[in-house]
This record gives structure tokens, C-alpha cells and sequence, in this order.
């Protein structure tokens, strides 16, 4: 039988039970990287709503790694405990709780985008930012904040931050850690060649270019324990053909590695590289066809996400063995109760909120 968008998904010793995950979305709304009420509600509609995978926003290991001020974090005890009501609250409805680990690299220290994700400098209270070399992100408008290139300290620092995030995102509840390698942030900037321009062995070849990824994935998978799923996000693609870049062939070799380094899915995104990335249309599913080219190439599961609002398209990319998972992130935003709807469109029987019985469509 073929699966469908709400055939359980079987991960090591965790079942999901659809395909339908809730991507990570920033929110800006913490306060010194803690969460709040606003994410306890707005995580826990999408889990009430029925999504079979909740994923937090990119949260932060180290305060250096947040976006912006208003980044969840999970540097401390105290971060894990601000969090541990959320991942509670997701399982309870029946969804996975899941967290995306991140470091923003030399995408740090920004505005919210509704004060215009501009750059914050360091005297109104914006900090320096790290990254593989030392030339800084492109700002179109304001100064990019002083970008310093790590040293072989940092990088180690930074491995330990990404496992001692997710030994605190166990304790806090969560089921499913995602290690987040895409849109341009710090593990994305080390593998293209359009950021990375170090000469050490985190620089120049292929080998060298993923080994950080490769290293934060196995600490995490060292700390996470083995029947519980880790995800890692990548950008297929920089959408930068006119120069040396990094581009789906790569990303094709390197799920693989991920595999070897302990990852169980590959969320498939794109971009975010560099302002004059070129991309085609992002229409629906644009980024579908890279989760494809990254499933032929490994034997662990795959995300597909972008502009996929339809439940008929979500279900035909599972039906068609095109991802595994159907990852959505505006069409929750608008919905959240996206998997409710999407079910009932599909003549799937899933079950209801008991308290929303009285609001099912029969
Ligand atoms: C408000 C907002 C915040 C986002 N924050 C993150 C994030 O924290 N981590 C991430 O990997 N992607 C982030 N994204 C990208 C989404 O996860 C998703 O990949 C993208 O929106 C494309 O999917 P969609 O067309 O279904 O919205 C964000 C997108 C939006 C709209």
C-alpha cells in the first residue's frame, strides 16, 4: 500500500503520526531567549490543530547565535525549563514535540522584520558575530555588525554548544532535535564556498567544507538517544549558478554523510546564502524537486517544504514516494489547523480534540 499524508511515520523508535510537520518559524517574541506564553499557544494551536510534528523556531545554542534579540535559546537550565511546558503541551495533543537547533553565524544580531531585519550594531546593543571567514553578510541597508572569522577554539565551543542544546532540549521534552544547516546561518555559511574561504581543514575541499555539519550532527546523535529521530535542515541550493556556490549535487553527496553522522531526515529547504541568489519562481512545491534529488540519494527519510498550502499536493508528494514528509510553514500561519482540514478534505477519519468535536465538518 502506498503511504499517505496520514500513514504514520515510523523514525528509530518514534512514530509519527502523519506526515504533516509544522516548519520552524521564528517568532522574535522571546525575551533574553526565553520562551513565553506566545509560544506555548502559538506551538500549541498548531499541535491542537493536528499536525503529526510542531517544530520550534530556530533556538539559539549561544546568545551569539540568536537572529535577533527576541530569538528562543537554549543556552541554559533555565531556557530548557521555559520550554519544557511547550514540549508537554505538543505531546499531549498527540503531536511530536520537535526543536530546531541553530546558530545564525553571520546572520546574527538583526531586527525583527517588522523593525526591517536590519543589522543592530554593537552600541544599541547588537553584538560581534562569528562565522568560516570574516567578510559579512551584504546588508543592502546598514552596516553589517563587525563579522570575525573563528578561530579553531570557536569551533570546537561551538560543537560543544550544539550538544550541551540538545542534552537540555531532552530534558526540556522534546522527541525529535533538528541541527539547522540551511538559509545562510552558520553551518550553511561553512558549507559553500561562497562564505567559506578558509584554508584549514573546515575550508576548500567538499570533505572539509561539511565537516562541521558533519561533527555537530554526530555530537548531537552522541547525546540523543537512540530511539529518538535527529533531523538535519539544509539549503539544497545557494540559487548562485554564476559562481562557485553550493548546489543540490553537493547536497546530494552530503545526505549520505549525514546518515553515517547519525541524522534520520533531511529537511530539504534552499536559499539564503547571499541577497543575489536567482531564484526561478518560488511558486508550489518549488523545493520539492530537491527533496527528491537528496531521497534518491540516501536511504534515511526526507522533508519537502515550501509553498506546499494544498493538502492534495502535501498527500501527492507522500503518495508519490517524492519526501516524507509534507513541511509547511505560512500555510500554519494562516491555519492551525491545517491537518484537521487537510484530513477531512482527504476523507482520512482522524480523530479531534474532544473539546472541538462540536466544530468537526459531519
Ligand atoms: C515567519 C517565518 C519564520 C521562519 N523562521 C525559520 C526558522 O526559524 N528556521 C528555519 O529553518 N526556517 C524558518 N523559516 C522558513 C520556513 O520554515 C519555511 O521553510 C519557509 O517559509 C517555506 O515554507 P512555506 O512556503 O510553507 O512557508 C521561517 C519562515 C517564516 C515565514
Amino acid at each position: 500500500m502506498t503511504d499517505s499524508l496520514f500513514t504514520p511515520l515510523t523514525l528509530r523508535g518514534t512514530e509519527l503520526p502523519n506526515r504533516v510537520m509544522v516548519s520552524p518559524m521564528c517568532q522574535y517574541s522571546a525575551e533574553d531567549g526565553l520562551a513565553s506564553d506566545w509560544h506555548l499557544v502559538h506551538l500549541g494551536s498548531r499541535a491542537v490543530g493536528g499536525a503529526g510534528v510542531v517544530m520550534t523556531e530556530a533556538t539559539a545554542v549561544s546568545p551569539r547565535g540568536r537572529i535577533s534579540p527576541g530569538d528562543l535559546g537554549i543556552w541554559s537550565d533555565e531556557h530548557a525549563d521555559a520550554l519544557a511546558p511547550v514540549a508537554d503541551f505538543v505531546r499531549s495533543q498527540g503531536s511530536v514535540p520537535a526543536i530546531q537547533l541553530a546558530h545564525a553565524g553571520r546572520k546574527a544580531s538583526k531586527r525583527p522584520p517588522w523593525e526591517g531585519s536590519t543589522p543592530i550594531p554593537e552600541d544599541e546593543g547588537g553584538w560581534e558575530v562569528i562565522a568560516p571567514s570574516d567578510d559579512p553578510y551584504p546588508y543592502e541597508e546598514g552596516d553589517a555588525p563587525e563579522t570575525r572569522s573563528m578561530t579553531a577554539e570557536d569551533i570546537d565551543a561551538v560543537i560543544d554548544q550544539f550538544r550541551s542544546a540538545a542534552e537540555r532540549a531532552l530534558e526540556a521534552g522534546f522527541e525529535i532535535a533538528e541541527v539547522h544547516a540551511a538559509h545562510g546561518y552558520l553551518l550553511h555559511e561553512f558549507l559553500s564556498p561562497v562564505t567559506n574561504h578558509r584554508d584549514d581543514e573546515y575550508g576548500g575541499s567538499f570533505e572539509n567544507r561539511t565537516r562541521l555539519v558533519r561533527e555537530v550532527t554526530e555530537a548531537v546523535r552522541d547525546v540523543w538517544p537512540e530511539e529518538k529521530p535527529v533531523f538535519v535542515r539544509i539549503s539544497a541550493t545557494d540559487w548562485l549558478p554564476d559562481r562557485e556556490s553550493w548546489d543540490v549535487e553537493q547536497s546530494a553527496r552530503l545526505a549520505p554523510l549525514l546518515a553515517e553522522a547519525g541524522a534520520d531526515l533531511v529537511d530539504v529547504s534552499s536559499g539564503g546564502t547571499h541577497p543575489d541568489q536567482q531564484i526561478p519562481h518560488a511558486g508550489p512545491g518549488y523545493q520539492v524537486p530537491y527533496a527528491e534529488r537528496v531521497k534518491e540519494a540516501t536511504d534515511i527519510a526526507v522533508g519537502a517544504v515550501g509553498g506546499i498550502t494544498e493538502p492534495e499536493h502535501a498527500d501527492a508528494i507522500v503518495r508519490n514516494g517524492r519526501a516524507d514528509l509534507a513541511v509547511g510553514g505560512r500555510e500554519h500561519l494562516r491555519n492551525p489547523y491545517f491537518a484537521l482540514e487537510a484530513a477531512h478534505e482527504l476523507g482520512e477519519d482522524v480523530e479531534w480534540p474532544v473539546q472541538y468535536h462540536r466544530g468537526t465538518f459531519d
